[in-house]
């Protein structure tokens, strides 16, 4: 685990602006940054950096947060590796905690490994480009499949001479440890002899989501019958097939942009498509497809479309797969190529705009495919199409959402022909059965890798909703400052009548709007608010040093983002140049203390209005207790006036 303290140091070296500048281009507004958003196309910048607050927000997709979490949004990197990335960015030494003995040895190993392994893919790329039979050979072949120089040098395409152990000399003259070589798998060690593993093949180097070499992939060029076509590095620390896509690291972003990611099956049909201008491509590299490999999809997106080869032995394989995607909660959908070809060779033969094209036609929603596809083939068997019915209803049974469950079984029941009464009692029957399986843990797990979430959304004039958002942002720039709070409190003069006293009290504000909201047992409506509300006040009573910066940080990554959104909205109206509901007039505030009253005071009065409306409308529903109902619309009523004039004090005539 990285320290505390080497946290610390890179959130407070770390400066948004700097780390967002890398990837987005930023100019200055007023205090502000702003730019294009980079999770959406869009022409007018809806991007806002702010260096003070040391947030982001980003107004199109609703996205927002500090340095660490625009680049587990933006490059997909989880916590650790967000941390590492910025302790490289400022020469920050990352300082490692409760590492017993053993697990530092393995991220020692590992370490080598990924060493060992870029080492290697520096190699090939030099082989391929700086020597004859490279050229020759490697270079001409990928020349051959249509590969740009532009394309190699994106995916580090590399090649292995024909030779027994040129690599691994070099890499032992380099001062690389035979037992690393080894244990990547480059090199096969025999007693005395040692063999380059990928001897006069061409290279595909597998990258990780954050871009680090896991291992490799070499095709053969000669026509050899015996050897494979393709070798792959064996399992080690760092390469775990099962948890492998390939192509992933170029894809990411893309995926996360279009909100759909293709799955091929091989090395070529990426590159191929990437080239071609389709970049949310990934491979699972000729094996089916595992739960794991479908989570690092699940995090950059919901939907799925599988692609396969244009033979019916591609179709049958490709299905087998598909119900585990269904099951993470994914959408999916397949798409089938031409007899005889591969997404490579079409997308070779073809521009973007027909690939594009032929993909958007031939898409079909899986189920729906299946459902067809099985109709046909089990005709008008009936014993065949009862059990094609059960193969589809196991597939619509592992949709965890309910609703979408619902509209698959009405889409079968018209497909097949057959009573949607039918098909909900099969489904019933294997639900029974899947509730009994105890483990499936893939529920949780799956929650676990939710990174978006929805927005805390204002509806358009919606005023509670303005004022409690007010009241956390209050909360959040000025909760420890110390004020002289005038309030007006009810006295009764010598004569007996009621009349309003300015008194004067000295408090923090936290505090002042803890008690005045629990006085009148106040609650926000909205439940992010309200969450908001109760974390915040805590904070403020066990730190009194509370500082924003720090706060956020601490926050997880639902609530930071929340937080963001209230503070960055006054630059939203700012950035739209929206005329701004004139609920809170801050030319008029001469005081946080003002502020603060007014703000509280308005939610209460709007508060009244709705209890006295409902009551209202109560009164003319039932008569039978209207006339208890108008006495409480009375005092509420009076209660209003009281507060309106308190208010008036506040802020002169306004209300
Ligand atoms: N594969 C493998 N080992 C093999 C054959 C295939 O690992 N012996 C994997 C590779 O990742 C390959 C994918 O399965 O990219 C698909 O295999 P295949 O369809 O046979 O190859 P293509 O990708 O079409 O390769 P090419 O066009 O280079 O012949
Ligand atoms: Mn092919």
């Amino acid at each position: 685990m990285i320290s505390k303290s080497t946290i610390e140091q890179v959130f407070e070296t770390a400066r948004v602006e700097e780390v967002i500048g890398d990837f987005v281009q930023l100019k200055k507004s007023g205090s502000n940054f702003k730019g294009l958003s980079p999770f959406s196309d869009e022409r007018s910048p809806s991007f806002m950096v702010s260096p003070v607050k040391q947030i982001w927000k980003d107004f199109s997709s609703g996205k927002g947060g500090n340095a660490v979490t625009f680049l587990m949004e933006h490059e997909h990197f989880t916590y650790p590796e967000a941390i590492k990335y910025l302790a490289k960015k400022y020469n920050i030494e990352i300082e490692e905690t409760e590492q017993t003995d053993e697990q530092k040895q393995e991220a020692n190993e590992r370490e080598s490994l990924y060493l060992v392994n870029e080492f290697a893919k520096q190699y090939f790329e030099r082989i391929l480009f700086k020597t004859d039979q490279g050229q020759a050979i490697g270079l001409s072949y990928f020349k051959e499949r249509g590969f740009t120089n532009e394309t190699i040098k994106l995916f580090n395409l590399g090649y292995s001479l024909d030779d027994w152990q040129a690599f691994t000399d070099e890499a032992l003259k380099q001062g690389y440890q035979l037992e690393f070589l080894e244990k990547t798998g480059l090199s096969i060690v025999k007693t005395d002899k040692k063999f380059d593993r990928f001897k006069g093949r061409v290279m595909f180097p597998i990258h990780s989501m954050s871009g680090r070499i896991l291992g490799f992939g070499g095709r053969i060029l000669k026509a050899d019958k015996k050897a494979a076509k393709y070798l792959n590095s064996p399992e080690s620390e760092v390469y775990h097939k099962s948890k492998i896509l390939y192509g992933i690291y170029h894809a990411k972003q893309s995926i996360a942009k279009e909100d759909n990611c293709y799955l091929v099956e091989g090395y070529t049909d990426v590159i191929q498509f990437y080239q071609t201008g389709i970049k949310n491509v990934v491979a699972s590299s000729g094996t089916a497809l595992t739960p794991e490999q479908i989570r690092l999809v699940n995090r950059l997106t919901n939907n799925i479309t599988v692609l396969f080869d244009g033979d019916a032995a591609g179709i049958r394989a490709s299905i087998r797969g598909i119900d585990l995607i269904l099951e993470q909660g994914m959408n999916v959908r397949v798409c089938g190529f031409p007899e005889g070809e591969d997404p490579d060779s079409f997308a070779k033969k073809n521009t973007l705009d027909e690939l594009t094209e032929y993909l958007n036609d031939n898409s079909k929603d899986f189920i729906q495919f299946k459902a067809s596809l099985l109709v046909k083939e089990a005709n008008n068997d009936p014993i065949k199409k009862a059990e094609t019915i059960r193969e589809i209803v196991n597939s619509i049974a592992k949709i965890p959402d309910q609703i979408k469950k619902e509209v698959y079984i009405q889409e079968c029941s018209r497909i097949m022909d057959i009573s949607e009464e039918v098909l909900f009692t099969t489904l019933a029957q294997l639900d029974k059965k899947t509730a009994q399986d105890s483990n499936k843990p893939y529920k949780t797990e799956q929650k676990a890798f939710q990174v978006v979430k929805p927005e805390v959304k204002a509806p358009k004039v919606d005023l509670q909703f303005e004022l409690e958002r007010k009241i956390i942002e209050i909360l959040l720039l000025y909760g420890t400052e110390t004020e002289d709070f005038e309030d007006l409190v009810l006295k009764e003069t010598e004569e007996g009548e009621l009349q309003l006293e300015p008194v004067t009290h000295n408090a923090k504000v936290f505090e002042k709007i803890y008690l005045d909201l629990q006085e009148d047992e106040m609650q926000f409506t909205n439940t992010n608010f309200k969450s908001l509300y109760y974390t915040i006040i805590d904070n403020l009573h066990q730190d009194p040093e509370f500082e924003l910066k720090n706060f956020i940080n601490r926050l997880d990554q639902e609530l930071a983002s929340d937080v963001t959104s209230i503070l960055m909205n006054d630059e939203r109206y700012r950035l739209h140049d929206w005329e701004r509901k004139n609920i809170i007039p801050k030319e008029k505030l001469h005081s946080i203390s003002q502020l603060v009253t007014q703000t509280i005071l308005t939610l209460r009065c709007y508060l009244i209005d709705k209890k006295v409306s409902q009551y209202q409308s109560d009164t003319l529903r039932e008569n039978a207790n209207s006339r208890g109902i108008l006495e409480d619309v009375k005092d509420y009523l009076g209660l209003k006036m009281l507060l309106s004039r308190k208010l008036g004090k506040v802020v002169g005539s306004k209300f």
